[in-house]
């Protein structure tokens, strides 16, 4: 979900409605906003989409103000209703308050509210935080940063994960916000102030940023401008970082969606993310890495802890890691590695991805590696977020603001940072396979222009798409690092057209999913280079051979210049050659455009498909 608050000269509520429409991508299901003026508080909230928060501005509008706050709501605690969409005020209307997260102990906390005579208008654990910062301001010695003080003493009795933004009519230049695991930034302005939960809500005015940390309130107001403290009240000084995206990457120029803006700039995404990390002698540089090299020599083991798409990297991760630095490495979704106590110890080494650096299950899977002592590297996309300000080391993706839900630009550029990963620390620790990685580190060069050769051939895939948009369901197959592939393929399929779609291992078909397989069920099939490892390719060549036979349509994606395939595929996608560790990158990109176009003809939204969020904040 999205926050937005402003502090400046301009009008409040159009700048805030623009950061809301730039934190859209975020996954939302209701929006409202509030203004201060001299006179006093006003809002407006409506359930669905901007549109209709916009409709109802339209005919009711906001009066001028130059101080306001936003928000686009993902439903937790009680539905998406116009009730339950922020900003919630306080029974005496003293105080407007907008959150992310989730408190724990609201149940708690409302009962005393109740007790003390609090009705309560909404289904929310937010309105807690109004009715308890009205009561706590009235306590507060009046004085400069009386708001910011309520606000200390209010989220020192919350527990679980917020970001709070809130204003009160007694002091009309000025917001305070409070963050626990949660994300806020703030933007620094000539004259004004931006707080977003991403740096999206703001680069359209200023591009200088500071980072919070954990427990922190932060007070902007007119005239002392930027003050932040802990849950105590000691002041701290923010860290600053100037934003390298540029507002208008986070525009469609010219794409029906963002979507598929995005997956053309694929070339781009893994491109930068190569950038000054490949030393012109094949060493790889990455300077970044904050781990010695005696601890990066240390490691006896590797975990990679993620969730959704950025889970099918670390999948593909495993299978070049440990081919080229002989380090186990396991795979596992962030929300079971957390609760499942994993054995780790400071040898351990935690490569945590996380697109956005915000994702709740990451995030507490990372915070319980520390507290075993294992080292932590994120792979991260976007700069100043928590993840990567947690862990020991980072890498960071430069794939650029990605907008649309389901990730695509940022998964390749994910894929390529994994690599990185492998050949750095094979590099460092001088494992055997250095003539492959010399040669592997040239091929990766040649990835930008090999992606860009797939988006080219893309028509037919398209029109494969148009023709699939009734199905009820694809199976998707792969072996290797096709396997993680035939997973993403599937999660994308599900994820934008709704459809329902499995990745399999092709060795496991045998074993049980071949059962589903009825007259015309399309069955996507990812096959490994029949160059290399040759008895891969064989067997998958069987595998496709045996889904035909029980009926299945079969859908081949293969290596340009394989014959091998070419009596059993309905229909044939070909990808440029590569070696069989990086085929990854080149193999998803047909399966994305095909999801795309499938959802697309079933006429829903791309971008925002129902009930998913882009950044998943909760638990
Ligand atoms: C959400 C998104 C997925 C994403 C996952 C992990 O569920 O809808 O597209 O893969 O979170 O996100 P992260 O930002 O940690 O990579």
């Amino acid at each position: 979900c999205g926050i937005v608050g402003y502090v400046g000269p301009q009008n409040a509520r159009d700048v805030v409605l623009e950061g809301l429409r730039r934190l859209e991508y975020r996954g939302y299901d209701s929006a409202g906003v509030a203004v201060l003026t001299g006179e006093g508080m006003a809002t407006a909230k409506r359930a669905g989409k901007l549109a209709n928060l916009e409709k109802v501005l339209a005919e009711q509008p906001l009066p001028e103000a130059t101080i306001g706050i936003g928000h686009t709501r993902w439903a937790t605690h009680g539905g998406p209703t116009d009730r339950n969409a922020h900003p919630h005020l306080s029974a005496d209307g003293s105080v407007a308050v907008i959150h992310n997260g989730i408190i724990e102990n609201f149940a708690a906390l409302r009962g005393e509210c109740e007790a003390a005579g609090v009705e309560f208008a909404s289904e929310t654990d937010t309105e807690v935080v109004a009715h308890l910062l009205a009561a706590e301001y009235t306590r507060t010695p009046e004085g400069p940063g009386r708001l910011a003080e309520a606000m200390r003493a209010v989220s020192r009795r919350l527990e679980g994960a917020f970001t709070l933004v809130a204003s009160h009519v007694a002091e009309p230049d000025t917001l305070v916000a409070s963050r626990r695991n949660s994300p806020l930034v703030v933007g620094v302005g000539d004259g004004e102030y931006f707080l977003g939960s991403d740096v999206a809500a703001f680069i359209a005015h200023t591009r200088e940023a500071r980072e919070l940390g954990q427990d922190q309130v932060v007070e902007i107001d007119r005239q002392r401008g930027l003050t932040v403290t802990d849950f105590a009240g000691t002041p701290v000084e923010p860290k600053a970082f100037t934003v390298d995206w540029d507002a208008e990457a986070a525009e469609k120029g010219g794409h029906d969606w963002f979507m598929l803006k995005e997956i053309a700039e694929q070339p781009q995404a893994i491109a930068d993310t190569l950038l000054g990390r490949l030393g012109d002698d094949g060493e790889l540089v990455l300077d970044e890495v904050r781990l010695s090299d005696q601890e990066l020599r240390d490691i006896d083991k590797i975990f990679v802890v993620s969730c959704g798409t950025s889970f099918h990297a670390g999948l593909i991760a495993k299978y070049a890691i440990e081919h080229w630095t002989r380090i186990p490495v396991e795979v596992e979704v962030a929300s079971e590695f957390r609760y499942r106590d994993p054995v780790l110890d400071r040898s351990t080494l935690v490569v945590v991805i996380s697109q956005s650096g915000e994702t709740m299950d990451t995030l507490m899977a990372l915070r319980h590696a520390k507290d075993q002592k294992a080292r932590v590297l994120a792979i991260c996309n976007v700069n100043g977020s928590t993840i990567p300000r947690e862990s020991d080391a980072v890498l960071y993706t430069h794939a650029g603001p990605e907008i649309a839900v389901a990730s695509t630009k940022s998964f390749l550029a994910q894929i390529v940072a994994c690599y990185l990963v492998g050949l750095f620390l094979a590099q460092v620790r001088g494992v055997k396979y250095v003539d492959e990685v010399a040669a592997i580190v040239d091929e990766l060069r040649q990835l930008p222009d090999a992606v860009a050769r797939v988006l080219t051939q893309m028509e037919p895939v398209r029109e494969l798409g148009r023709s699939l948009a009734d199905a009820g369901t694809i199976l998707f197959l792969g072996r290797h690092v096709g396997f993680p592939v035939a997973l993403e393929g599937a999660l994308k399929l599900k994820e934008l057209a709704y459809i329902h779609a499995e990745g399999f291992a092709a060795g496991e078909l045998k074993h049980g999913p071949i059962a589903v397989i009825d007259e015309g069920t399309p069955v996507v099939v990812v096959v490994p280079s029949p160059r290399g490892r040759s008895v891969l390719h064989s067997k998958v060549v069987s595998n496709i051979q045996e889904v035909r036979a029980r009926g299945a349509r079969t859908i081949v994606i293969a290596e340009e210049g394989d014959e091998a395939v070419v009596p059993y595929a309905d229909h044939l996608i070909r990808v440029p050659r590569t070696s069989t560790l990086l085929t990854p990158v080149v193999t998803t990109v047909p399966l994305q455009i095909l999801a795309c176009e499938i959802a697309d003809t079933r006429g829903f939204d791309v971008d925002q498909p129902r009930n998913l969020a882009k950044s998943v904040t909760v638990e």
